[in-house]
């Protein structure tokens, strides 16, 4: 590999939630000293990078993705200083920060939106979010519709939550607000950013009615394009920050969130001088087979190779279901809108799911280019189904009239260490920000470390592997055909296939000369069912 190449192409990055990593201060919720305190966990991991959602002052309305000041920390997560701290540790261990850039929209508490509410109608500081005199018919993302009247009678528009105004993107302040706030964090050393609903902030002039289906899953992207979707004048936009962070050392990058249905969408934003990564998100509501899974791989390949673009491979987020549940249910049920509706009161097959998890971990970190990992999926944690409804704190829960179960359940602090909540998440026994099952004893971090099979210990496995193997990271992969459909199989060079097999039947391994890594126990010469198996195959 040459040294040109930048840093975040073949990247494995590790997405951090702030407020669920680790607690240091004992007050139940994560904070930056606790994501210090354990660092060396990431660096055990051997992750390249973390991203951290939000850690800005918000009134939390949607996690931060609320954000009332994007140059401070949230007093609940520390200081500048510790984030300073954190960089300088992380870098000590070879770790990038990667933090979230949220430009779509900003929290009901930025002062610009306060001076905005107490300004009259068609005054300059409206002119900065998106307000009118009549709604039109947008539903927000959460449910609802994306319109919220103020006193005086105007609306005004949010995409998300009504404490979530979005941004008018043709107004000089907004843009020059956020190349101060580039500027800011990568003058404190950030690698990069991640860019939360990359392709919604321009809206389309006049702002039409939408004429097309609604999407039927709020990540879902829309089967065509809507007036508030990928607007010409964002690839100037991030054109713009590009310039910005060319003019900073080291390879600072963009990650941007866009949930695009057909690769047609993604394409223009892939050609190198605007965007560094767009996440594909496409894996995620593919239910367990072969042939969905490799037409995901084979198009989004395709488009990065057409594009020369780094379109990064994602099994978890925040956002959504977590794979070991995922997996674990009828898999008629995780193609949208279902699995989102339906997860609280469908049948999990845990060990069935927890299989699955480990054997799509190790396809995911075979394939060419960038991995994003998400806290927690290293530890194999399900999703928590069972948090009381008044706890729950995703505004999608009560915005789609409890229809939608929410996102918290793949948001529960980690389990560190111990045999009862919180387990090791803080220093003494509090509760939590969000409730920790029962049952989570054997998940751990410390008790994964101890046990050479554990979920934990896969991962580690696989990222030395992926970091030893001379075939695996850049490049590119060749399918082998094989006679059983449940079968996904490539070859990347020099030396190396993966065989992963999501049938019922155990399958022959094909001729190898060494075993490097599987995903459970092989049986003899077999690869078993929900299972991976990465070989060393020299011709
Ligand atoms: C995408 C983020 O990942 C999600 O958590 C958030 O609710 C929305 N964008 C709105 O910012």
């Amino acid at each position: 590999m040459s040294d040109e190449r930048p840093w975040w192409r073949e990247a494995v990055v590790y997405q951090v939630y702030p407020r669920s990593f680790a607690d240091a201060d004992g007050d139940g919720q994560g904070d930056l000293p606790g994501l210090r305190s354990r660092l060396d966990h990431l660096a055990g991991l051997g992750v390249d990078a973390i991203w951290l959602s939000p850690f800005y002052p918000s009134p939390m309305a949607d996690g931060g993705y609320d954000v009332a000041d994007h140059q401070a920390i949230d007093p609940r997560y520390g200081t500048l200083d510790d984030f300073d701290a954190l960089v300088a540790e992380a870098a000590d261990r070879r770790i990038r920060v990667i933090v979230d850039l949220v430009p779509n929209h900003c929290s009901a508490e930025h002062p610009w939106f306060r001076q905005a509410l107490a300004a009259p109608p068609g005054s300059p500081e409206r002119e900065r979010f998106i307000f009118r005199d009549e709604p039109n018919n947008w539903v927000s993302k959460f449910g609802g519709p994306a319109w919220t009247q103020v006193g005086d009678g105007q609306w005004y528009l949010h995409l998300f939550d009504a404490a979530q105004p979005d941004w008018n993107w043709r107004h000089p302040d907004v843009v020059a607000l956020f190349e101060r706030v580039l500027r800011f964090w990568l003058d404190r050393g950030v690698a990069g950013f991640r860019i939360d609903v990359a392709n919604l902030l321009f809206k389309q002039a006049g702002l039409p009615d939408v004429t097309t289906a609604a999407p039927d899953s709020p990540w879902a992207p829309a089967e065509s394009g809507l007036p508030y979707e990928n607007q010409p004048e964002l690839l100037e936009l991030y054109r713009s920050w590009r310039k910005i962070l060319d003019s900073y050392p080291g390879d600072r990058m963009t990650v941007a969130e866009m949930w695009f249905g057909e690769s047609a969408q993604a394409g223009p934003y892939l050609t190198g001088d605007g965007l560094s990564q767009l996440f594909d998100f496409r894996l995620l509501p593919r239910p367990w087979s072969a042939a969905e899974f490799r037409d995901v791989v084979a198009d989004s390949h395709a488009l990065a190779a057409r594009t020369g673009g780094s379109v990064p491979w994602v099994l978890g987020n925040h956002d959504v279901p977590r794979m070991v549940t995922r997996y674990g249910i009828d898999q008629d049920l995780v193609r949208r809108p279902t699995a989102d509706v339906l997860l609280g009161r469908v049948a999990v097959d845990a060990e069935l799911g927890a299989r699955r998890a480990r054997a799509a971990t190790l396809l995911l970190l075979a394939l060419p280019g960038a991995a994003y990992l998400y806290q927690g999926d290293e530890l194999g944690l399900p999703e928590h189904l069972d948090i009381p409804d008044g706890e729950r704190q995703d505004p999608m829960f009560e915005r789609t009239g409890r229809a939608f179960i929410g996102r918290d359940g793949c948001r529960i602090p980690l389990p560190w260490s111990g045999e009862t909540a919180p387990y090791g998440f803080s220093p003494s026994p509090v509760r939590t920000w969000l409730p920790q099952p029962d049952g989570w004893a054997r998940l751990t971090a410390a008790a994964q470390h101890a046990d050479p099979d554990s979920a934990l210990n896969l991962h580690r496995r696989a990222l030395a592997e992926r970091r030893r193997h001379p075939a695996l990271g850049a490049g590119d992969l060749t399918w082998l055909e094989h006679d059983d459909p449940d079968v996904l199989a490539f070859r990347r060079d020099p030396g190396f296939t993966l065989v992963m097999n999501f049938g019922p039947r155990p399958v022959p391994l094909p001729a190898h000369q060494a075993i490097l890594l599987a995903s459970g126990p092989l049986d003899g010469g077999t690869l078993p069912p929900d299972t991976t198996v990465w070989l060393e195959t020299r011709p």
